[in-house]
C-alpha cells in the first residue's frame, strides 16, 4: 500500500473550509477513512496475504489524532493475522525548522481552520517502531532490514521535504551495501521499499520535479544493479506504473503504486514463490461501506472527475463554476476575466478530433478523409482520458490509434516551430529537446507494456563477487 493519506472524521465539519481543502488535492480527504477501510477489509479477507507493507504518507499532514486512529487500525490488522511493516514519509510529520517540512496540522470548522496537536519527526520512530523496525535485524536511522519468510525486505526511509534531496546519506549507503552483501551470502532474495520513486514514472516527472525523486537515486540505482537487486516498490507520485532499467547485466524494476485514497485507488498484491515476485493490482471496490455511489462517486469528486465537472460547469453556468471551484480557482481573478475564460472554454470544449488531426498532417501522414471521419469525437474527452491515465498508467493511445497519430503530428509540428524560432527546449526542461519524447510515455505504455502486473525473477544473484574491502 502507498500514500494512504488518512484523515480523521473528527477533524472536520461540512463547510467551505473543508471543501476548499479537498478541491486542491489529488486525493480524497473526507472519504479517506472509508476508502482505507475498504482496502484493509480486502487484505483481511485475503487468506493468501500474510504481510502488509505500507510505504509512507500514512496520514494527511502530521495530525497526531490521525496517527492514533491509523495505528489503531494497524493493530487490528495484526490481531486479524497480518504482519505489518511500515515506512513513514513527508506527510507524516510537521517540521520545526531544521527539517524544513512545511506541513501544518489543522482541523476544519465551517468557515475557518484551527491548529491541532501535531507530530514531530523523531516521534514517528516511537509511534511506528512496533510495525517492522522493532523486529528488524538491522536498522539505520528509520530505515531497516528484516527477514520475511526467507526473503530480505529492506525498507528505506526517505521522508524528504520537497525542497532538498532525501534518502540515505553516505553512511546509510554503506549500511545498505552491507545488508545486500549479507543477504547474498545468506541466499536471501531482496525486495526493496522506499517512498519516493527511484526510476521516474515519466521523463516529464524527473525533468520538472527532480526533488520529488528519491534523493541520490542515481547512486541507489548503481548500488542495486551492482548487487543484483531486481525490484524496488515505491509510492509518492500517486502514479501506478512499472518501469525498468538495465546495466546490460542486471535489470532493476521500479514498481510504483498509486495512492490508496486517489480517485483511482489501488494497492498491489505480490506473491513470492520460487524466486519470482508475481505482482498484480487490486482496485478500489465498486461498493464502499459508508460512501453512497461507491467508486464512481470517489472518481467524480476527485481530480480528473472533479476537473471535468469544473470545465463543464464553467461553460454551462459560470456562477455555479465559481462556487464549485472554491479552494482551487481564485474567485476574484475568475470573476474579473469571466469575459475571456468562458468563451475560451466554450471554444475549446467544442473542438473535435477531426480539427485536431488537420494540424501536423505532414508528420502524422493522416489523410483528409481519415481526419473527417473523427468529427464526432471531442478533443476535451481525449484530454481527460490522458489526465486519468496519467495516474492509472496504461494510457490507451497506442500507435495503432487515430489519437496517437494526431498527437504525433501535433508534437512534431510543435518541435518544428520551436526549431524555427530557435527555442531550445532542453534549456527549459532538463535534457529534453523533443516534445514527442516527453509526451509519448503519457499517451501509451512505453515502459514494460503493462502497468498493472508483471512477474519479476528475484532469484539471488550468486554471481556477484565482492572484492575485499
Ligand atoms: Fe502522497
Ligand atoms: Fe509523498
Amino acid at each position: 500500500m502507498a500514500d494512504n493519506h488518512y484523515f480523521s472524521k473528527k477533524l472536520w465539519v461540512e463547510g467551505d473550509e473543508i471543501e476548499s481543502r479537498c478541491h486542491g488535492d489529488q486525493v480524497v480527504i473526507k472519504e479517506s477513512p472509508e476508502v482505507n477501510e475498504a482496502f484493509f477489509k480486502i487484505i483481511e479477507d485475503d487468506k493468501e496475504t500474510d504481510t502488509v507493507v505500507i510505504i509512507g504518507d500514512l496520514i494527511n499532514c502530521g495530525e497526531r489524532l490521525c496517527h492514533e486512529e491509523f495505528i489503531e487500525r494497524l493493530h487490528l490488522l495484526e490481531i486479524r493475522g497480518k504482519r505489518v511493516l511500515v515506512l513513514t514519509a513527508t506527510h507524516d510529520y510537521n517540521g520545526c525548522g531544521e527539517d524544513e517540512n512545511e506541513f501544518v496540522a489543522v482541523g476544519y470548522d465551517k468557515d475557518s481552520r484551527y491548529n491541532v496537536p501535531c507530530t514531530r519527526r523523531h516521534e514517528l520512530d516511537e509511534l511506528y517502531r512496533p510495525f517492522g523496525r522493532g523486529q528488524a535485524d538491522s536498522a539505520y536511522d528509520m530505515s531497516y532490514s528484516i527477514n520475511v519468510g526467507g526473503y530480505r525486505f529492506i525498507l528505506l526511509n526517505d521522508d524528504g521535504n520537497g525542497h532538498t534531496d532525501c534518502g540515505l546519506d553516505d553512511k546509510g549507503n554503506e549500511w545498505l551495501e552491507e545488508e545486500l552483501i549479507k543477504a547474498n551470502q545468506n541466499g536471501e532474495a531482496v525486495l526493496l521499499f522506499t517512498h519516493h520513486p527511484v526510476i521516474a514514472p515519466y521523463p516529464l516527472y524527473e525533468a520538472f520535479a527532480p526533488t520529488e525523486m528519491y534523493g541520490g537515486h542515481e547512486k541507489l540505482k548503481k548500488i542495486l544493479l551492482k548487487h543484483g537487486v531486481n525490484v524496488v516498490f515505491t509510492g509518492h507520485t500517486h502514479v501506478h506504473t512499472i518501469r525498468k532499467i538495465s546495466d546490460g547485466n542486471n535489470e532493476l524494476y521500479d514498481v510504483g503504486t498509486t495512492s490508496v485514497s486517489s480517485a483511482y485507488g489501488k494497492i498491489r498484491k505480490v506473491r513470492l514463490e520460487n524466486g519470482v515476485a508475481d505482482i498484480t493490482t487490486i482496485d478500489l471496490p465498486e461498493e464502499i461501506d459508508g460512501i453512497k455511489g461507491g467508486k464512481d462517486y470517489i472518481a467524480s469528486v476527485c481530480f480528473g472527475g472533479y476537473y471535468r465537472r469544473l470545465v463543464d460547469t464553467a461553460v454551462r453556468d459560470y456562477d455555479e463554476f465559481l462556487k464549485l471551484g472554491r479552494g482551487l480557482v481564485p474567485t476574484d481573478k475568475a470573476e474579473k476575466y469571466r469575459f475571456i475564460i468562458k468563451p475560451l472554454l466554450k471554444w475549446f470544449t467544442s473542438l473535435n478530433m477531426s480539427f485536431a488531426g488537420k494540424f501536423g498532417r505532414k508528420y502524422s501522414g493522416l489523410t483528409k478523409t481519415e481526419c473527417k471521419s473523427h468529427k464526432e469525437e471531442k478533443v476535451i474527452d481525449m484530454v481527460f482520458v490522458a489526465i486519468d491515465h496519467f495516474f492509472t498508467g496504461d494510457a490507451p493511445f497506442t500507435p495503432d490509434t487515430y489519437e496517437h497519430r494526431v498527437l504525433y503530428g501535433l508534437t512534431h509540428k510543435g518541435d518544428k516551430i520551436l526549431k524555427t524560432l530557435k527555442i531550445s527546449l532542453s534549456k527549459y526542461i532538463n535534457g529534453f529537446d523533443s516534445l514527442w519524447t516527453l509526451a509519448e510515455p503519457i499517451f501509451h505504455n512505453t515502459r514494460t507494456g503493462n502497468d498493472r502486473e508483471i512477474k519479476i525473477k528475484i532469484k539471488i544473484n550468486n554471481e556477484v563477487t565482492y572484492e575485499k574491502n
